[in-house]
């Protein structure tokens, strides 16, 4: 009898360890007191969404085991190794693990890089064994987003926390309104996985309700939901650039924002804090 071979998982582990000790936590993006950078406009909404969930649901300063999956370069990892957690990158691409490396060295703290896929959480981490999840812009590119998701809260302790970010399907029909591509946005208006065309590289976007339902089959509870770049993208950056405290004022408008449902519902991503069941 043989059938087809099982696939293997790949796993390359990395641990980015620079000699120097851990530095003093350096979050970027929120709550800077230097004038905030337009990516730091970006981020910051993120940020303070999840340092409030981490400063209720988690005992002060105690180090948390955390995996960012899909986690890139290491933009949220870094710095949160950078505020003492263990953190864990899972990402299936070796350029984006390569840069994270990079970061991590500079920024003098250790990070475990892992290649992998989202729906193989539990083989490379080990079920019950996070804090909190980053799955930040990665449930608009896998493959299936059931098995993900489900992977993502088997890997969670009870009580711990989720940080998901994902695209908003209504906000690609503003944008491509706004862009002269009324075709692409009537499209995007109506198509299931909120898609503009064939030309969009995006596989799909999600709706707040759809977020929470996807959450919710997976046994997490949403406990905050907010509005990223609900004005950012669709002001010019010469704008914000040129003008002398014009990128504070946009960032004081997008905290303002993000827990309006009316702009919510526009805003560029959807940023969902749950929790798993104690
Ligand atoms: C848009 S980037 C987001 C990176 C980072 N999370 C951030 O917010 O800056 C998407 C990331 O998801 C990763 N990715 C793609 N498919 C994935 C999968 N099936 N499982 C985990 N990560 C995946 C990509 O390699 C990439 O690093």
């Amino acid at each position: 009898m043989s059938g087809p071979a099982p696939t293997p998982v790949v796993v390359r582990r990395l641990t980015v360890m620079s000699e120097s000790a851990p530095t003093r936590p350096r979050p970027t993006g929120a709550g800077s007191s230097s004038a905030p950078a337009r990516p730091a406009v970006r981020t910051a909404v993120v940020w303070e969404a999840l340092q409030e969930a981490l400063s209720r649901h988690a005992p002060a300063g105690q180090p948390l085991d955390v995996v960012d999956v899909g986690g890139g370069t290491g933009g949220f990892a870094v710095p949160l190794a950078e505020l003492g957690h263990r953190v864990t990158v899972v990402d299936p691409s070796p350029d984006a693990l390569a840069s994270l490396e990079r970061r991590a060295g500079e920024g003098g703290v250790a990070v475990t890089a892992v290649q992998g896929e989202a729906a193989d959480l539990v083989a490379l981490v080990g079920a019950g064994a996070t804090d909190l999840v980053l799955c930040h812009g990665v449930l608009e590119h896998v493959e299936e987003v059931e098995p993900a998701l489900a992977a993502i809260a088997a890997v969670l302790r009870p009580g711990g926390l989720l940080s998901l970010l994902a695209a908003n399907r209504n906000a690609v029909v503003l944008a491509r309104a706004i862009a002269g591509r009324f075709d692409q946005a009537r499209h995007a208006l109506d198509d299931p996985d909120g898609r503009f065309g064939a030309g969009d590289p995006l596989p799909r976007r999600f709706t707040v309700e759809q977020l929470a339902a996807l959450t919710g089959a997976q046994g997490l509870a949403v406990v905050a939901c907010h509005g990223v770049r609900s004005f950012a993208d669709l002001v010019p950056g010469a704008l914000v650039d040129a003008e002398p405290g014009a990128a504070e004022a946009l960032l004081g408008l997008e905290r303002a924002a993000a827990d309006r449902d009316d702009f919510r519902a526009l805003a560029t991503q959807l940023h969902v804090v749950a929790v798993r069941a104690p």
